[in-house]
């Protein structure tokens, strides 16, 4: 099962905002996170919020989520009052969207356009296992709005993706890339396909990570994810690696395989925007760049973070308890924490300084300042910068240890 939520403030029934964070409301990009929390096998290295059909217990099934999730954006709308608020990027995300039929997603969607609007150049999202859709499903996608796809594509060798419990064929990886290049999810369409990898899985030798990042170069994607393989207390790779059946991933193999990502799809083409994120000039993934730069979001569904104005606030987990307070008219946030000046400082500079264009220097308080000379000295970030800080390489495999550096 998933992991427990973190404690916070109590979150009002309505879902009611305070007056302050309404106000600031629209000076910000706006855009929705809608969670599908639902996977017909758990993978082994994964604690994401998702449960497979034996662990919904019942009375809780796929079919009646569309309706549960448009509850929640007409409760959004109630909340957020009329004001004008187009929404510029939308993610479906999980555990396993495409699990939902491509008109149910396309429901959910429908509802997001009817009580916001979507402007004119919004990017639509959906993350989906390239084994749970075909050409008919990615056509219906796209038809209903979709514009951008991200497949896990995790590994193409067979034994890495045996360990990470993964099931598909990674021969059907190419063939589902084409299906949606077919379907319109392409630069000339005005659509965009992202793989996303894993590294550091263990047994994973350095060519079979070349080998993984060269089957997906030759998808050609617009964009790709390279993420190291965490292993996430309580689940079943983290029992595995405690009885000593599966080696720890290594730090220096990690960064070595960083490396060869990050020099193999540089030289094809893909430059790197945020420490894990690779892509084609122009097709960054837009809703993620919102998260890192503290933009509004309203996170849809089972366990969904939410960031509105500086109020964060979370929804209950199990899809039960979801449906239960939907049911009842009352808002699924199940705690909220209003941040003060001095934690949204701190997470800026977390999260803005693993991008590309860098944090501004202006964020930093005097100590994280004068930490500054040090890290460029020790090759950690770009030398002489004056206004925003940016990694060098070095610096984006020690990115943990100059954000301690800067945050004094
Ligand atoms: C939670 S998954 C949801 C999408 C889809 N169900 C899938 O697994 O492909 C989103 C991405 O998170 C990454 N991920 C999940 N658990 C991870 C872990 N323990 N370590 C590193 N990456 C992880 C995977 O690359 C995955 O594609
Ligand atoms: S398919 Fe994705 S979300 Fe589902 S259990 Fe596997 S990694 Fe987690």
């Amino acid at each position: 099962m998933p992991s427990t939520l973190p404690e916070g403030d109590a979150a009002p029934a309505d879902g009611s905002l305070p007056e302050a964070a309404l106000a600031e409301v629209g000076e910000r990009s706006f855009g929705f996170y809608v969670h599908v929390p639902f996977c017909t096998v758990r993978c082994g290295y994964c604690d994401f919020n998702t449960y497979t059909a034996e662990e919904l217990g019942e009375g809780v099934t796929r079919r009646t989520y569309a309706e549960q999730a448009v509850a929640e954006v007409r409760l959004a709308r109630r909340v957020l009052g009329e004001r004008d608020l187009p929404v510029r990027t939308v993610f479906f995300g999980g555990g396993t969207p495409t699990l939902l039929t491509a008109d149910e997603l396309g429901t959910i969607l429908g509802a997001i356009r009817d009580e916001f609007g979507l402007a004119a150049d919004a990017e639509v999202t959906t993350e989906a296992n390239p084994d749970s859709v075909d050409l008919a499903y990615l056509d219906r996608l796209r038809g209903n709005g979709f514009n951008r796809l991200s497949f896990g594509m995790q590994s193409a060798v067979p034994s890495v993706l045996q360990t990470l419990d993964r099931t598909h064929d990674p021969a059907r990886v190419p063939r589902v890339v084409e299906a949606a290049r077919a379907a319109g999810f392409d630069p000339a369409r005005g659509g965009s396909i992202s793989l996303d990898l894993i590294y550091g899985t263990p047994g994973e030798s350095l060519d079979d990570w070349r080998t993984s990042l060269e089957a997906a170069l030759a998808c050609a994607p617009d964009h790709l994810s390279a993420y190291s393989l965490i292993v996430e207390d309580g689940t079943a790779l983290a029992r595995r690696v405690r009885r000593g059946e599966l080696p720890m991933p290594d730090e220096d193999d990690l960064a070595d395989k960083y490396l060869l990502a990050d020099e193999r799809l540089t030289a094809a083409g893909l430059g790197w925007y945020e420490v894990s994120n690779w892509s084609r000039s122009g097709a960054e993934c837009r809703h993620n760049l919102a998260y890192w730069r503290g933009d509004d979001w309203w996170g849809v569904g089972p366990g969904s973070h939410s960031h509105v104005g500086g109020v964060r606030w979370w929804n209950v987990k199990h899809p039960a308890a979801y449906a239960a307070r939907l049911s009842a008219h009352e808002s699924p946030a199940h705690a909220r924490e209003v941040l003060d000046a001095q934690t949204r400082r701190v997470e800026r500079v977390l999260l803005e300084v693993r991008l590309r264009d860098g944090l501004p220097i202006a964020v930093l308080d005097e100590a994280g300042r004068a930490a500054v000379p040090g890290l460029e000295a020790e090759g950690l970030l770009e030398p002489g910068t004056t206004d925003r800080l940016v990694l060098t390489t070095r610096g984006r495999l020690l990115a943990d240890a100059v954000v301690r550096d800067l945050l004094g």
